[in-house]
This record gives structure tokens, sequence and C-alpha cells, in this order.
């Protein structure tokens, strides 16, 4: 949830909105809040609380759909309790299911697409006082990137949308038709946003993008990831860059020497291979082979001393045989991933791989599903331990959940990080002075999620 901003009056009409799906719908949820909060709307804590609850939704599986519609069927009574209350759908989930959102849930008001946020004032006002429910699913609604970079869910790191839209069409996938065209936005805009972030006390970005790998299609001039991240590095104040997600068919030298050579791009890539199966690639469309996939993991590793792979894997995918299931576990054993992302596959209507026989059956994806999930975990396990005795560059995030006295963090590479407050330091200090800071941690233990140390001192910013 976006927290309360401070400078709205109380009387406003208040807005909950719960988000699903992936980085880009956070983001997207914080577009919102800001075009809304211009209009003098406020926020709500809860959705008890609120006069307009918002769903802002993931259509990527079945499941993610199926969690939604559950969700707005147990505000049935909420609204019918409250007559008032608008409830509306936005996102990836409302561009796909369009007005069958509003024939399975008659309480729905508002149907609100990938393309239209910026018009969700306005879309509001005319729902409020009448009985009208709107769908607002243009594909040609215009993309706002305004933010109010002061209202961000965390203080020091921030996700900047550097392009929208996807045209790459994997077979099994949905996103380019909810979300449209592929679309980068100007450099100048991204360098903006970052240097105001910077000056809010952001110090760490993610740069976001269905495919980075490709910025700069359709710009003028020679523009790539590689030039964009030389152009944002020298930003003062902001001490770390990362991007996601790395397509591997467009990844290139360029963007890696960038990444090493660059001192505030992070060694970490988050760069998807799906399948280890020559065959299921293919299948998927996506434009590479697994011994293509393997060459780039080399040359990462030869151009960016210590990087770190994270992945994505769609298992049970039409066709996948025990065989190019075994495929994708040596993949994984060769790459040893810090992490991956395990997904069982699922047909989405309008996706060409619905004319597919999703012929494995539901037992075999939740095995091989396990099979993999177990995999990485012994393998994330056994890199961290690796780290044990080493001092790592942590970027300290805040308290952790379950204890006040001990602090979370992440180094470079996106390892969580967990460390007791330094001693002879007061409580109130260490929670005003330390998030926000790098310091070096001795690692001394760790989980597969997690690496455990002890700290050592502040470390001197890059700029
Ligand atoms: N643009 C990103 C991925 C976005 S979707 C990329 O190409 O890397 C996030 C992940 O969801 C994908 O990487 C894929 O592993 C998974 N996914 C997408 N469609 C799926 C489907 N129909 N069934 C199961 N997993 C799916
Ligand atoms: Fe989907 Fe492929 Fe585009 Fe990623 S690159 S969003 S998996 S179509
Ligand atoms: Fe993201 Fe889900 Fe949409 S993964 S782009 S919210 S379909």
């Amino acid at each position: 949830m976006i927290s309360k901003p401070k400078t709205l009056k109380d009387n406003s009409p208040k807005v909950y909105i719960k988000t699903f799906g992936c980085q880009m719908n956070k983001l997207d949820t914080e577009l919102s809040v800001g075009s809304l909060s211009k209009k003098g709307y406020s926020f709500a804590d809860n959705e008890n609380d609120a006069d307009v609850i918002l769903l802002n939704t993931c259509s990527v599986r079945d499941k993610a759909e199926h969690k939604v519609y559950s969700q707005l069927g147990s505000l049935r009574d909420q609204k019918g309790k409250n007559p008032k209350l608008i409830l509306g759908v936005l996102g990836c989930m409302a561009q796909n299911e369009g007005d069958k959102i509003f024939k399975r849930m008659p309480h729905v008001d508002l149907v609100c697409g990938t393309r239209m946020f910026s018009k969700l004032p306005e879309l509001l006002e005319e729902i409020s006082g009448s009985n009208k429910r709107i769908l607002a699913i243009d594909e040609d609604g215009e993309v706002n990137f305004d933010r109010i970079v002061t209202q961000r869910q965390n203080r020091y790191n921030a996700f900047v949308s550097i392009m929208r839209g996807c045209d790459n069409y994997c077979s099994y996938c949905i996103v380019p038709y909810v979300r449209g065209r592929e679309f980068s936005r100007a450099v100048t805009d991204i360098a903006d946003e970052v240097k105001k972030l910077a000056d809010d006390g952001c110090k760490e970005v993610t740069l976001l993008g269905q495919n980075v790998n490709s910025y700069g299609k359709g710009l003028a001039g020679k523009v790539t990831l590689a030039t964009l991240l030389r152009t944002l590095d020298p930003i003062k104040g902001i001490e770390r860059i990362h991007f996601l997600t790395s397509h591997p068919k467009d990844m290139n030298k360029e963007i890696l020497e960038a990444i090493g050579e660059l001192s505030g791009v992070c060694e970490y890539l988050h760069m998807p291979a799906q399948s280890g199966s020559d065959k299921i690639l293919k299948k998927m469309r996506r434009q590479y082979t697994s011994a293509h996939y393997r060459e780039l993991i080399e040359m990462a590793k030869s151009i960016v001393p210590g990087i770190k792979v994270a992945s994505d894997f769609i298992v049970g995918f039409p066709g996948e045989t025990e065989e190019d299931f075994e495929d994708t576990v040596g993949l994984l054993k060769e790459i040893r991933c810090q992490n991956s992302f395990i997904f069982k596959y699922s047909p989405r209507t309008g996706t060409s791989a619905i004319e597919l026989v999703d012929d494995v059956i539901e037992e075999t994806k939740k095995s091989r599903n396990h099979t993999l999930l177990e995999l990485q975990k012994k393998i994330s396990s056994e890199e961290n331990r690796k780290v044990h005795g080493k001092s790592v560059e942590v970027l300290v995030e805040g308290e952790s959940k379950t204890s006040a006295v001990r602090l979370i963090g992440r180094t470079r590479q996106n390892q969580i990080v967990a460390f007791d407050q330094p001693e002879g330091i007061n409580q109130a200090d260490v929670s005003s002075s330390m998030p926000g800071s790098l310091v070096s941690i001795k690692i001394t233990d760790s989980t597969d999620l997690t690496l455990f140390g002890d700290y050592e001192g502040i470390l001197p910013l890059r700029k």
C-alpha cells in the first residue's frame, strides 16, 4: 500500500489501492497515486476506511486472475453495506478481461486498463454520485510517466520506468496484449526523474522494462541501455543502479562492458532463461538457444567479475518431456543462479501457445516445479556459504520486521543481509542515521535467502 500523503485535506475522498503482479504494476500504482493526489484525493490505510477501493491487477497466470476475482467477491458485502463505495479494477486484468469483469462482478463500478491511469481522477468523478459503470480500456490512451517523487514506498530505493509494453510475443505470454507495443522513454526524462529522486534522498534506482536490453528502439540517435547507464551513472547521490528484465536475445557486450566499467551499476542480471531445452525454447519463441544463453553467462562472468544472475523458468510447457525438463535442470546446475522464479505453465487465451495442447498433467507440473525449487534452494545455500568470512558492501534499508535491534540491507548483487545494530550507538541514532548508509558487514552465517553478519563500519559514498 502507498501511505497517506501529508499535504491533503481530511474531508477528501479516501482511496485504497491494492497492487498485484510485478514491479511495473507497483510503479503504475505510484503513478495513479500521483494523478489522484494532484486532484485532491487522499489515501486510506486499509480498505474499511476507504471511499474508493482500486485493485491494480495482473493477468500473467490464471491464478493471478483468480486471486482478484476472489478478492472482488469478498468485497461484495462491503459494497452492499455502503452503496456509495466505488470499486474499481485497474491494470493488466482490466485490459484483458474488459467487460467480463462487470458481468461476473455486478458490484464493480470501474474497469480501467493499462493506458488509462492518468484519467483516473476524471473517471472516478464521473462515477461518484451517479450509478454509472465505466469501462476504460482504450489502447491508444496516453501513457503518462509523471510521478510525484516524494510519494513512494521506500525512502532509499525507487523503481524508474524506462520503457513500457513489449514487442516480443513469447508464445505463452499475455503481457504484449495487455501492455501494448514497446515504447522507450526519452533519456532526458529518465535522467530528470533520477535526479529528482536523488535530491529526495534516494540512493538506489532500479530501471524497469519488460526487456530493458532493447531500450532505445525508436528513439532518435544511438540510444541504448549502455548509453543510458553511462548517462545515469554520474548522477550525484545515486550509489547503485539496477535494471530488469534482460531478455537474452538482446544482451550484448556493450551492455556488459557498461556494467563492468561503471562504478554505480550493480553486478547483477535478471535474465530469464525460461527453459534449458532448445525444442521448448523454440516453441516458446524465445529466439535464442540454451548454448547462446550459456555463452552470454560466460561473457558476463569474464567482463564483470563477481556478477550474479537471476532467472525465471517455466515448467510444464506444452510438449515438455522428461528429457526437456532434465535439460532445464542441467542448465540451472551449470549456471548456478543466485535466485530463480519458477512457474508452472498457465495457458492464456489470446496468446499463440493456446493453440498447443496443454499436455503436461498438473501433477507433473507440480513435481517439476518442486524439483527445480529445491535445486535452486540448494544452489543458493551453497553459494551463500561461499561468502562466509568475507566483507560485503550493504546498503541499509531499515529495521528487520522481526527484531528492532536487527537491521536489513542488500548487497550490490541483491542478496539480503541481516545484522545486529552496532553496539554503543543508541536506538534513536541507529534508526535515524543508519538506513540509507553504505556499511561493511562481515558475513558469518546464512540461509538460502539471507546472509547474516557483523557490522564493521560505515563505507564512504561513491560520490
Ligand atoms: N518481460 C519479462 C517477463 C515478464 S512475465 C521477461 O521476458 O523476462 C514474468 C515471468 O512470468 C516470465 O519470465 C515467465 O517466466 C512467467 N510467465 C509468463 N507467462 C506465463 C505463463 N503463461 N505461464 C507461466 N509462467 C508465465
Ligand atoms: Fe512476455 Fe516475452 Fe515480453 Fe517478457 S519478453 S513480457 S516473457 S512476451
Ligand atoms: Fe506485470 Fe502481471 Fe501485467 S506480470 S505486466 S502485472 S500481467
